[in-house]
């Protein structure tokens, strides 16, 4: 397995392994120009790869000038529980640090898998904030 940065090429891996893990879709926002865009702003899609070259896991960071931002953080399903999360979570820590500017992230409370692995490699729970959004301007 290498980790390693998003090509364009990937996208149609990208959407089914967000479909599969329950992280992405329109209704999210997400499609391959932000992606791209976010790249072109300071951020990062990071990819797992086998060696067969399947894509098997996604850590997209983005990055606004003030802090980054993880999201999209997903591991097929198939390949869950093997290390891959532990070692993308790693590599996307040192993406920040090197950077220089913190990094953020939201995960559903009832998600212990996600938090426990957040939580082992020096995220700390920011208090009992609330996590609002407007998702659409059309009503
Ligand atoms: C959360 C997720 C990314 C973990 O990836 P993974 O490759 O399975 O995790 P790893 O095998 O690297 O395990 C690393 C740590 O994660 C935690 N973890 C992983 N699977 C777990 C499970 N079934 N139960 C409890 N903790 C678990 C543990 O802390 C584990 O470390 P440990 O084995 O030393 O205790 C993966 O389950 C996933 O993609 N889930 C669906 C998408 C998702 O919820 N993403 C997070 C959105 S915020």
């Amino acid at each position: 397995m290498v980790i390693r940065d998003y090509k364009p090429e990937d996208y149609p891996a990208i959407t089914d392994l967000w479909l599969k893990t329950g992280l992405g879709g329109a209704h999210r926002g997400d499609n391959k120009q932000i992606i791209e865009k976010s790249i072109k702003m300071g951020g990062k899609l990071l990819i797992a790869e086998g060696e067969d070259k399947r894509l098997l896991a996604t850590s997209w960071m983005t990055f606004d000038g003030r802090r980054i931002h993880l999201h999209h953080f997903g591991v097929l399903p198939a390949f869950q529980g093997r290390g891959i999360g532990r070692k993308l979570t790693m590599e996307s820590i040192k993406f920040a640090k090197n950077k220089g500017f913190q990094i953020k992230l939201e995960v559903h409370k009832t998600n212990t898998e996600a938090i426990k692995l957040y939580t082992q490699l020096g995220f700390s729970y920011l208090d009992d904030y609330l996590v609002y959004i407007v998702r659409s301007y059309d009503d």
